[in-house]
């Protein structure tokens, strides 16, 4: 079994996004336009409301998932397809926007530590066009495999017998939540075809002697394991995993489409008030 080892190191760039949101973005910059099938990660973390209290209001979404896992905090999610979700801390929300979601994502706090992640995968061709879909899993249901100095939440994929709720039959994404005490090492299998990558967000890691710092992301490259081992005041890390797609992408803020002729038909439907397909009720109120 070949062991991955590094390609692309892409330390994080701060963006502001939403109303006034500091997100640190790593894939979905100039260093890494898309990690197919990855669109962006971002990492929002602060204990600074200033930095998160405006939350992201009212904004569309059209041909990709957004994967959504909190870390500490409380987020609200409200969208155009009805669903009103609550997402807390170890919580986790797959929203499949396809041809089209408005939502929004507002903190329900005033103080404290509001830390995450957002990650976008890409929807096949035949699938960006399709019903929008939810689902929103609480932190009970993400499993935990522990062992030996290793917390693993299984947010999606299987480790140590525990399979995590979200599977997407397209990429078959694997995320992991890895807490790795001082010393330990990490290892997984991962599909030789599958595109991975680490981001860490706590100590630091190193994989094959190259250090991973904090708030870096690792593009793994060839192979069928991924080894990583602990600095010395032990790391915390997500490993994610996907099948790529291999179609043409064209983006555009929101959109992301196979052609550019897409990506002005989403603009227009958007303008003409027509990207939401089926409008809930109380959606827009
Ligand atoms: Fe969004």
């Amino acid at each position: 079994m070949t062991a991955r080892s590094i390609v692309q190191l892409i330390r994080a760039s701060a963006v502001t996004e939403g109303a006034g949101v500091t997100v640190h973005r790593t894939i979905g910059t100039p260093a890494c336009r898309h990690l197919d099938p990855f669109l962006m990660l971002d990492h929002f973390g602060s204990d600074d409301p200033d930095e998160y209290i405006a939350g992201f209001p009212d904004h569309p979404h059209r041909g990709f998932i957004t994967l959504t896992y909190m870390l500490n905090g409380h987020m609200r999610h409200q969208d155009s397809m009805g669903n009103r979700g609550d997402l807390r801390a170890g919580g986790a929300q797959w929203m499949k926007a396809a041809s089209g979601v408005i939502h929004s994502e507002m903190p329900q706090q005033t103080q404290g530590l509001m830390r995450g992640f957002q990650l976008w995968i890409n929807l096949p061709a035949a699938d960006k066009m399709s019903d929008p879909a939810y689902q929103e899993f609480s932190p009970e249901a993400i499993p935990v495999a522990e062992e030996n100095g290793r917390h693993v939440r299984v947010v999606s994929g299987t480790y140590g017998g525990r399979t995590g709720p979200i599977d997407d039959p397209a990429t078959r994404v694997h995320y992991l939540d890895v807490t790795l005490a001082a010393g330990r090492v990490f290892t997984h299998r991962v599909e030789a075809d599958m595109t991975a990558f680490v981001y860490v967000f706590e100590g630091e890691a190193a994989l094959a002697e190259t250090a991973l710092p904090r708030h870096s992301l690792a593009v793994l490259g060839p192979g069928e394991a991924v080894e990583i081992a602990a600095g010395n005041g032990g790391t915390r890390f997500i490993l994610v995993a996907g099948r790529p797609l291999h179609e043409p992408i064209v983006q555009y803020g929101p959109f992301v489409m196979n052609t550019r002729a897409e990506i002005e038909q989403a603009f227009a439907d958007y303008r003409d008030n027509r990207l939401v397909r089926k409008k809930a009720r109380w959606a827009g109120d």
